[in-house]
This record gives C-alpha cells, sequence and structure tokens, in this order.
C-alpha cells in the first residue's frame, strides 16, 4: 500500500473479512493503518487473518469476530466489538455474500441442468436475500449512528455488474444486489453530514476467490485479478475526493 494512503486512527469493520475480497479488505486496511474487526461465519479463517494482520502491521491491528450476520445479535455483538476493542467505528465495508452458485451447486459444470427460479427452495432464496441485503442493511443502521456521533464515515457496499443482476439464472443474487444498491440513494442523502460521511458502491468485476473457482470451475485463476486490486481501489476511495452515492467498477 502507497505512503500516502494512510487511516491510522480510524477503526473499520469487514463483513466476510474471513476469506476472499473480504480478507483482502481487511488487511489492506489494517495495512494503511486502521484497526480492523474482521466479521465472518468461519472461526478458522478469522484466526489465520488475524495471523496475518500481525505480520503485516502489528499484533494489535485486526480482531476476528466469529458471527452471523444474518442474525441481529451478531450484528450487534460485531459493532459492539469495534467499541470495546478500538474505541470507535469510522468505516464499514458490507462485503459477505452468497454468490450464485450457492443457489445452483454445480451450474457451471458440463451436463449441469439449467438454472431455473422455480426450482430454488424457500431457504434458499431466504439465504441469499437475508445475506446480501437484509444483513447489510442492518450493519448499515446500526454503525450509522455512531459516524453521525463523530461527524465522519465511510460506508461501502460490495454489489456486482448491472448485467449479472438481470441476467437468467441470477435469481435471487440480483435481486439482493439491486436491492442493497437501491438503498444508495436513501443512504447517501440521509446520511449526507455535510459531505463527512459517505456512502460508495463497488462492483469488483469478476476477481480470483474461492467462490469465483467454485462457480466457474475451468477458469484459469491467472484469467481474473487477485483481490488485493479491488481492496486497494476500495481503501483508495475511502480517503479520495469520489462524492458520496457513487459507484465504481475495479476493471
Ligand atoms: N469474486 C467475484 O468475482 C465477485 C464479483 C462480483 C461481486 N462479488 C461480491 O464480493 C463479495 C465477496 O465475494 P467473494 O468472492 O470474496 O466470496 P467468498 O465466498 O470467497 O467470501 C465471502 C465470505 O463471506 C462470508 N459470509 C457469508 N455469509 C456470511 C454470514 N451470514 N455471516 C458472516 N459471514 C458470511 C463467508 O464465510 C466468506 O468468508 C460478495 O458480496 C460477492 O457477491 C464477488
Amino acid at each position: 500500500m502507497a505512503d500516502n494512503i494512510r487511516l491510522d486512527g480510524k477503526v473499520a469493520i469487514v463483513t466476510g473479512g474471513g476469506r476472499g475480497l473480504g480478507r483482502a479488505m481487511a488487511l489492506a486496511l489494517a495495512e494503511a493503518g486502521a484497526r480492523v474487526v474482521a466479521v465472518d461465519l468461519v472461526a478458522d479463517n478469522l484466526a489465520r487473518v488475524e495471523r496475518e494482520a500481525a505480520s503485516l502491521a502489528g499484533s494489535d491491528a485486526l480482531t476476528g469476530v466469529a458471527a452471523d450476520i444474518r442474525k441481529a445479535p451478531d450484528c450487534r455483538r460485531a459493532i459492539d466489538a469495534a467499541h470495546a476493542r478500538f474505541g470507535s467505528l469510522d468505516i464499514l465495508v458490507n462485503d459477505a455474500g452468497l454468490l450464485p452458485s450457492y443457489a445452483y451447486p454445480g451450474r457451471f459444470l458440463e451436463g449441469a441442468a439449467p438454472a431455473k427460479f422455480w426450482n430454488l427452495d424457500d431457504d434458499v432464496v431466504q439465504n441469499v436475500i437475508d445475506t446480501n441485503y437484509v444483513a447489510h442493511d442492518r450493519m448499515t443502521r446500526y454503525a450509522v449512528p455512531h459516524m453521525i456521533a463523530k461527524g465522519w464515515g465511510r460506508i461501502v457496499n460490495v454489489t456486482t455488474r448491472l448485467s449479472t443482476m438481470n441476467r437468467s439464472g441470477g435469481s435471487p443474487y440480483g435481486a439482493s444486489k439491486a436491492a442493497l444498491e437501491s438503498l444508495l440513494g436513501a443512504y447517501a442523502d440521509e446520511t449526507a453530514h455535510g459531505g463527512r460521511i459517505r456512502v460508495h458502491i463497488v462492483d469488483p468485476g469478476a476477481t480470483r476467490t474461492r467462490m469465483r473457482a467454485l462457480a466457474f470451475p475451468g477458469e484459469e485463476p491467472e484469467s481474473v485479478k487477485p483481490p488485493e486490486i479491488v481492496a486497494r481501489a476500495i481503501v483508495e476511495r475511502l480517503l479520495g475526493k469520489a462524492p458520496t452515492g457513487d459507484k465504481f467498477r475495479v476493471a
């Protein structure tokens, strides 16, 4: 991370911080000087990210909170951890997600039946909407009052491109991302606080993560970018001059 990108004194929460894009974002924030709470379902992955952050940025750089953000008390626990461990909450990265391969395991494998939305079970639809939309709206509602009290805040919502939201076989993943994105107007206008609180949407584009590999098993890993490129773009955005409410895509 470049020396001029510094987030010293800031405290960030990254959901999905145990692997993939969330892990890369959590480490990039820690390297830039922020104190980070990485939130994830998988405790073992969080323990690894804690070790990685400690060697990059010191033992007090990052703490993991094992939590299921579909559950309101777990979200409260994550917010409380930021205060208890680091005394603040300035940045929220809503990254955790259930991808289309969750709804349609093996859909990209040769011979797989084409995805049809009417074959989805109720609990699959509920899980995707709860994770990709309800949980992030909840985390944002819980986090914003702390940012308003401090007079500074940054929120990053990770969504996807418009064609993915609308494509055949994309239900309910596309709908969950479209719903999160549709809140941008309300989030940006209602929190603006004289420009001191900013909300950004990022479309990471195809990125080399475990979830991507599961969805596209035949793809050469080197043909898609590593998550560190997306993480760096987000950290730069947090300190850049882009106005609240913008959506940016990482090529
Ligand atoms: N990888 C891509 O190509 C790509 C492209 C566009 C958008 N995205 C978005 O980027 C985000 C991260 O994707 P990724 O590829 O890193 O996926 P990933 O599956 O590798 O990582 C997602 C992480 O979120 C965690 N998570 C899932 N549900 C959770 C819950 N209820 N509570 C807490 N943690 C939970 C998982 O345990 C996992 O560690 C997602 O929102 C995804 O929709 C990814």
